[in-house]
């Protein structure tokens, strides 16, 4: 199935494309200038979630807050990834050099996709993640960079969820790095500014 998105092409000699993965109730647009924030010059795959729930859009259905459905998001998470398989296809990017940014509901299908199909994204900044499946062996993701932004008193995704999900990650062989807000489940400028910082040398290498 297709799926919303704008498409925007980098800069030449810039062959990264960040896919930008919005929160519940987001769409498209929302995370553009988060991507502006982190690496202006990369080419931008900016999807809208297939789940309408009450008119919010999300990328897999869940059965009450925090509380996922498990059978949706195996479907759901493979729908994406053939997604991506396809836009690199049909615009032309290098999809080995695919780096997801993903906000609360967006972080958790870009987690589900570690968790899935292992080394499926060149680098993944979650933010505001929550563990997207409990009880499976995450594949090998050795020597993959990712970031986590985190908030100490984030209700939705508790500081334990955290921890949980850098112990599989970094169990994986994922090269972690988490940044610890003293607030809430909202982003924060100086989250994103350290994911920028944290994106140029971890996957620009610079
Ligand atoms: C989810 O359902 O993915 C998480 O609870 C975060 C959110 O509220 O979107």
């Amino acid at each position: 199935m297709t799926m919303k998105h704008i498409f925007k092409k980098g800069e030449e000699g810039n062959s990264t494309t960040l896919l930008l993965l919005h929160g519940t109730g987001g769409d498209e647009n929302d995370l553009l200038p988060l991507g502006d924030m982190i690496d202006p010059g990369a080419s931008v795959l900016s999807v809208r979630g297939n789940v309408d729930e009450n008119g919010m859009n999300r990328f897999f259905r869940r059965l009450a807050e925090g509380v996922f459905d498990e059978e949706d998001l195996i479907y759901r998470t493979k729908e994406l990834r053939d997604f991506v398989d396809q836009a690199a296809k049909d615009y032309g990017f290098d999809r080995s050099q695919v780096v997801a940014v993903g906000y609360s509901n967006g972080a958790n299908i870009a987690g589900s996709l570690l968790y899935h199909y292992g080394k499926v994204l060149q680098g993944s900044v979650l933010l505001h993640p929550m563990v997207p499946r409990r009880g499976i062996d995450v594949p090998d993701l050795k020597g993959v960079p990712v970031f986590i932004g985190a908030g100490v008193n984030d209700p939705i995704c508790p500081a334990q969820e955290t921890k949980d999900l850098e112990k599989d990650l970094t169990g994986a062989g994922a090269n972690v790095e988490v940044f610890w807000a003293n607030l809430g489940h909202q982003l924060t400028r100086e989250e994103v500014e350290n994911a920028a910082a944290w994106y140029k040398k971890q996957v620009k290498g610079e």
